[in-house]
């Protein structure tokens, strides 16, 4: 495993190497391509899940990882960061949902239910991380982070502003960005499905 900086990339992203061969760059904005999504090739699918070492990543940046095709961002965020979300009201959402496929499809989309649930003993505050799927819900490109009207991510396609807990908040999007299944496995490692 490696991590080195973005030559390109957002001022604080880094790069990630999952294993060797079954993750690639990703950086920028870039149309995603849908048979991917649709047609994903058998070592894409043999990876139903995979463990990311997330111990280089402070408050403020954030790792990408590619996991079954489609890349993840994993993001310590910062107390504002955590703050700034916490003080939206859901109803002033465009998707109320939490789109967060750890929790009920009904849940709503609270900060609280889609930031990853801290790592029992952590000192990091609650609502830290944010782990989400880097696929715009409009039409697939990969959103630029820490960018847009809402300091979260912002999609140039077409203009999708999400904010800090990748909720839409203005633009063509639908949904928030999907939260996939994670989990700690332990102090410094999450698992992706
Ligand atoms: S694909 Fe993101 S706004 Fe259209």
């Amino acid at each position: 495993m490696s991590q080195l900086e973005a030559p390109e990339g957002t001022r604080r992203d880094f790069i990630y190497y999952a294993t060797a061969g079954a993750a690639a760059v990703v950086t920028g904005a870039a149309v995603w391509p849908l048979v991917n999504q649709m047609n994903p090739s058998a070592d894409v699918t043999a990876l139903a899940s995979i463990r990311v070492d997330v111990a280089g990543v402070t408050p403020g940046t954030q790792l990408t990882v590619l996991w079954q095709g489609k890349p993840v961002f994993i993001r310590a965020r910062t107390e504002e960061e955590i703050a700034a979300a916490r003080e939206v009201p859901v109803e002033e959402l465009v998707d109320s949902s939490a789109n967060n496929a750890n929790l009920a499809e009904d849940a709503p989309a609270t900060d609280e239910n889609r930031a990853l649930t801290a790592f029992e003993g952590a000192e990091s505050p609650a609502g830290t991380w944010l782990v989400q799927m880097g696929v715009c819900t409009h039409l697939g490109c990969v959103p630029l982070g820490e960018s847009g009207d809402f300091g979260g991510w912002f999609c140039p396609c077409h203009g999708s502003h999400y904010d800090t807990a990748g909720r839409v908040r203005r633009g063509p999007a639908p949904r928030n960005l999907p939260i996939p299944v994670a989990t700690w496995v332990d102090a410094a490692t999450i698992q992706l499905g």
